[in-house]
């Protein structure tokens, strides 16, 4: 195991917060030294420090990144705390098609991991369609985005085994939108892979080029940013929705000073949030 010494601890929290936004906790040297070993084995450095030096002075892109992708948690799963698709599909959806008609509805998946809540967003709509007899087009397009290119790789390609499979999935759902691909894995169907496209995009940076939202799903990951980052964030979230858009975070996070730019919806179980 290596050991951190606390001035090089301290450094690489700044460098972290720095790259990423994420802001370890006082307590984490333990954390930063497990998931960080195997990139110092591979690289044949000796330390903490030297890995700093190297990533900075070099520029050494490839090392930075294999360090974001270490030090970001990905847990994630299908349908997590349900109420958001629920809601999305039985109380959203028909007053998007409404409004926007033939016009693409757009949603965005902030922090999307390996790609569940992208593609559960997917498989609602294929279901509200599907559930509109009459409906004879809804066109959505859903865009991913994350800050881990690893994460975004195994994202893209939609496919599942079977320990990510169980969490979340019910069997008609297994059956209905993925194809068996040999043993233990599974794919997500084309019709609900080709709604989404994934983007590598740091929560820190702009948000312009990916355009207006009419929902946004950024759960899970602003509770590894600083208060600050976290206001700055929403508000700048706030400025992608399109007018009266919609915002949904994760079941344990809430607006906080943010609140001010946006209204709040009970669903019972959870809240949602729209823009005002
Ligand atoms: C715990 S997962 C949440 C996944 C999904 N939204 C969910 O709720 O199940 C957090 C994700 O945030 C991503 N992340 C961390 N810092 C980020 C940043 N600065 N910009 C964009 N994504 C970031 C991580 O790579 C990780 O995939």
């Amino acid at each position: 195991m290596i050991q951190l010494k606390s001035e090089e601890f301290s450094h690489f929290r700044a460098y972290l917060r720095e790259i990423a936004g994420i802001d370890l906790g006082e307590d984490k040297q333990y954390l930063v030294a497990t998931r960080l070993r195997r990139i110092l084995e591979e690289a044949k450095i000796d330390d903490i420090a030297s890995l700093l030096i190297e990533i900075k002075q070099t520029y050494n892109r490839q090392l930075r990144q294999k360090v974001i992708d270490a030090m970001t948690t990905n847990e994630t799963f299908w349908f997590r705390d349900v109420y958001p698709f629920e809601y999305l599909a039985n109380h959203l959806l028909s007053g998007l098609a409404k409004k926007n008609g033939a016009a693409r509805t757009r949603i965005w998946s902030a922090a999307c991991s390996s790609g569940q809540e992208p593609y559960s967003i997917s498989i609602m709509i294929d279901e509200f369609v599907r559930s509109k007899f009459g409906m004879s087009s809804f066109p959505v397009e859903i865009i991913a985005t994350d800050l881990s290119s690893a994460i975004l790789d195994s994202a893209k390609n939609g496919l599942y085994d079977r320990l990510s499979i169980v969490r979340g999935l019910s069997e008609r759902r297994l059956k209905e939108y993925f194809n068996p691909v040999g043993d233990n894995t599974w794919q997500v169907k084309p019709n609900i892979l080709e709604r989404v496209q994934f983007k590598p995009l740091n929560l820190q940076d702009s948000y312009l080029m990916l355009g207006k939202f009419d929902v946004v799903f950024c759960r899970n990951v602003l509770i590894y940013f600083s208060a600050e980052l976290k206001r700055d964030i929403l508000s700048r979230i706030r400025g992608s929705l399109k007018p009266g858009g919609y915002l949904v975070l994760g079941s344990s996070e809430s607006i906080g000073t943010a609140s001010v730019h946006f209204e709040m919806i009970h669903c019972n179980p959870g809240v949602i949030y729209r823009a005002i």
